[in-house]
């Protein structure tokens, strides 16, 4: 596999008839990451990993110095999942002098949820970037992770609007064997805190738990969710359920429903969801991530 950092090195590893996959990072790779790199092996010629840790799309100036990042490490890792190519430009390359452009989904799904509490500016910094990275490596299907649920709605929503000529895929949520979704970020949790993360994962559960013992009400859905929450000393920044495609809030789990929540746990702040689908349908999409 190798490294490269400019678009011109990019399109000169083209080659004619082969397709490419594009699985877009911010690094310090685990293994929700390289499921998609193993995905992505099996739908495209060329597999290309980008690693940028993009300043446009942190609101948080403590959040992006302490992101951690390890190039060496990451390009071992995607080696390993089958990446051919991982193009890691420098912010330069990506926002060259004088960048003055930015691409914006608007309305509810980069106002809600995330974008209430970050900012909407997030996802404009994420459908910019994830523009120039589409453009950059022409990719035939980009590959993300269902465990930032909105972004992939806000990403789907910047390819159909655009009429981008690339195929979204949606990976499955990687979990630790106790239930902690994978996030780069729980690298930075100190050790009481990694228990304390769990809050999340046993929210959607316990609201999982709620909807196969057949409660369909929002309320009481929630309530059973924060409750879950209470031993470990975890209060949600938000714990919502919402439509899956437009994340309008529902008062009834009585079709296919997005759980999602947000946290902060000690410095770090995490996200997690889950698909709910109503009692009527015995809890087949229960347990889905
Ligand atoms: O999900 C991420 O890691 C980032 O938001 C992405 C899609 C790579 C854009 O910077």
């Amino acid at each position: 596999m190798r490294t490269i950092r400019t678009v011109a090195e990019l399109r000169a590893t083209r080659r004619p008839g082969e397709s490419v996959a594009l699985v877009p990072t911010m690094g310090y790779l685990h293994d929700g990451h390289l499921s998609l790199i193993r995905a992505a092996r099996h739908q495209a010629d060329q597999v290309v990993v980008s690693l940028f840790v993009n300043p446009a799309q942190f609101n948080d100036p403590s959040d992006l110095d302490n992101y951690p990042r390890d190039e060496a490490r990451d390009a071992e890792l995607a080696a390993d999942a089958g990446a051919d190519l991982l193009f890691a430009p420098t912010p330069d390359e990506v926002y060259p002098p004088g960048f003055a452009t930015q691409v914006r989904v608007a309305g509810p799904l980069t106002e809600s949820l995330e974008g209430a509490h970050r900012g909407a500016e997030h996802f404009h910094g994420v459908t910019t970037v994830v523009t120039k990275l589409l453009n950059m490596v022409g990719p035939d299907v980009a590959l993300f992770g269902q465990k930032d649920a909105q972004q992939a709605l806000v990403i789907r929503r910047l390819v159909t609007d655009l009429d981008l000529p690339v195929r979204i895929e949606i990976g499955a949520t990687v979990r630790e064997p106790d239930g902690l979704a994978l996030s780069s970020r729980n690298v930075r949790l100190e050790a009481d805190d990694r228990q304390r993360a769990l809050a999340l994962s046993r929210a959607l559960r316990a609201a999982e738990g709620t909807v196969a013992a057949g409660t369909a009400d929002a309320r009481q859905i929630l309530t059973a969710a924060r409750a879950a929450m209470t031993p470990f000393d975890v209060e949600p920044e938000y714990l919502a359920l919402v439509d899956p495609e437009d994340l309008s809030p529902v008062s009834a789990v009585d079709q296919e429903t997005l759980l999602a929540v947000a946290a902060h746990v000690g410095r770090v702040r995490l996200i997690d969801n889950t698909i709910l689908a109503p009692p009527s349908s015995n809890g087949a999409a229960n347990g889905r991530h």
